[in-house]
């Protein structure tokens, strides 16, 4: 294995929050075991076997293995979350105990490791039956997600750090405009912004039932915050399709989220996407009620950041926000995303300027995806590249940091390998390599960096 000296970043804060995050479904397998009932990837993997869900890295298994990885490797937080149709199978208020008491041993496992658990409501997972009626579209479905969200605040009370619902944008992106997750519509505006609404309004709703249920604890949101800029910083064109791709990719969400309402200067802007695309939104005045009640009781912010985007004017699948210009001067990751670790701090410190009364950040997923194999010398994995990415990433946060950003925590995507949503299993991201065969778990390089930073919150 080649050295392992610290590069950037020599040290971490403190008290910082030092973690990994999965996803229910990305992770778990078992996807018919202990009462599980269907959710929407179940169905449209069983009928585009595009990959097996199953065992995947068979974390309904191996969980406490795992988490022991976690914490021998420095880590004190994991981001985890809830399978909807694991608590409620049949999509009704009737309760799976089974799926309820995995939740509980897991939670356990984490707490008894010193590994806290921060855990998603939902991550991509709808249910079946909510997506055969229209998903988030269905405004019945949000109070049903409001149930299930108070089922999981009453029963498991060892957990204290809850997050709503996982990347509003990629989540309705992926459903109605590119059409690669489930019920794939395609270039359907009107939906993915209305679903975008509907789950800022759910978030909203369950914030309320939090507070009212809990008397400890935080929660929050978790957005995918991509930042845009001017492909040529001169052109008053791409400069403009730039505001309108800010405003479409991340600025309406986060009004919606933290200031409980869309600005007027976000609303007319999406307003005139929508309208040069034949859409339409439709929002009820209760529904910012709702927000305005929630937004300050969010008590974390989850940014999700993988890459930047660079905008020129002209048009692609959406009219107005520009389309992406492929630079040749910005090195990309083997499937084509842009690695620029200036995004995450330039995006931080626009966060914290814009939103004045915003809760601590925590970057709940950054990492990058490589096509690795099984190591034949040491059994450890080289991937400097991986540690390269996430110490330039961290040094920027860090850098935000310094200059006020109040920016606690870092999750790394992702505590081991998993499937990929659209990609399968050839997208490796995480600190530990799962042999999907034989599913042993191989310590990678980074996984040693992870430890070695974390020595050093505790040296004096
Ligand atoms: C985030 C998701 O969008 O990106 C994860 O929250 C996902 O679930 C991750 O796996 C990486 O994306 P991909 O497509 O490379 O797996």
């Amino acid at each position: 294995m080649s050295d392992l000296t610290l590069k950037s970043v020599k040290s971490l804060p403190k008290n910082f929050i030092w973690g990994a995050a999965t996803a229910a479904y990305q992770v778990e397998g078992a996807t018919q075991e202990d009462g599980k009932g269907i959710n929407m990837w179940d169905e449209y993997l069983s009928k585009n076997p595009l990959y097996n869900p199953n065992p995947a890295s068979d974390f309904y298994h191996r969980y406490s293995e795992d988490i022991s990885l976690a914490s021998k490797y420095g880590l004190n937080a994991i981001r985890l979350s809830i399978s909807w149709v694991r608590i409620f199978p049949n999509f009704d208020n009737k309760v799976n105990r089974q799926g309820v008491q995995y939740y509980h041993n897991l939670f356990k496992c984490c707490l008894e490791n010193n590994v806290t658990p921060y855990v998603t409501l939902h991550h991509f997972d709808s249910p079946q039956k909510m997506i055969e009626t229209g998903d988030w579209l269905n405004r019945e479905n949000i109070d049903k997600f409001v149930e299930y969200a108070k089922f999981c605040f009453r029963e498991f009370s060892e957990v204290s750090h809850w997050f709503t619902i996982n990347e509003l944008m990629s989540l309705a992106s992926g459903q109605y405009i590119t059409g690669a997750f489930p019920p794939n519509h395609k270039n359907n505006l009107s939906e993915a912004i209305q679903a975008e609404h509907n789950m800022i309004l759910a978030h909203s709703k369950v914030v309320l039932a939090f507070h009212r249920i809990c008397k400890k604890g935080r929660i929050g949101c978790i957005l995918a915050l991509k930042p845009g800029f001017p492909n040529d910083k001169n052109s008053e064109a791409d400069k403009e399709a730039t505001k309108n791709y800010e405003v479409y990719n991340n600025v309406f969400l986060l009004d919606g989220i933290l200031l409980g309402k869309y600005r007027t200067n976000t609303l007319k802007r999406m307003q005139n996407i929508l309208s040069i695309n034949h859409a339409k939104i439709k929002i009820e005045t209760d529904d910012l009620e709702i927000m305005q009640k929630a937004a300050p009781l969010n008590g974390m912010f989850g940014m999700n950041y993988y890459r930047s985007e660079f905008i020129k004017s002209q048009e692609g699948q959406i009219k107005g926000i520009g389309s992406f210009a492929n630079r040749n001067d910005i090195s990309k990751t083997a499937w084509g995303w842009n690695i620029y670790p200036k995004g995450l701090y330039v995006m931080l410190k626009r966060i914290s300027k814009n939103y004045p009364r915003l809760p601590p950040i925590l970057i709940t997923e950054n990492g990058i995806g490589l096509d690795e194999k099984q190591s034949k010398n040491d059994g450890i994995i080289d991937d400097d590249e991986r540690i390269t990415f996430l110490d330039q990433h961290l040094y920027q946060l860090l850098k935000a940091r310094s200059e006020g950003v109040n920016v606690i925590g870092y999750f790394i995507w992702s505590l081991e390998d998993q499937f990929s949503w659209v990609n399968g299993y050839g997208k490796r991201y995480g600190l530990f390599f799962v042999d999907f065969e034989s599913q042993k778990r191989f310590i990678k390089k980074s996984a040693l960096w992870c430890q070695k930073l974390s020595a050093t919150m505790t040296e004096v």
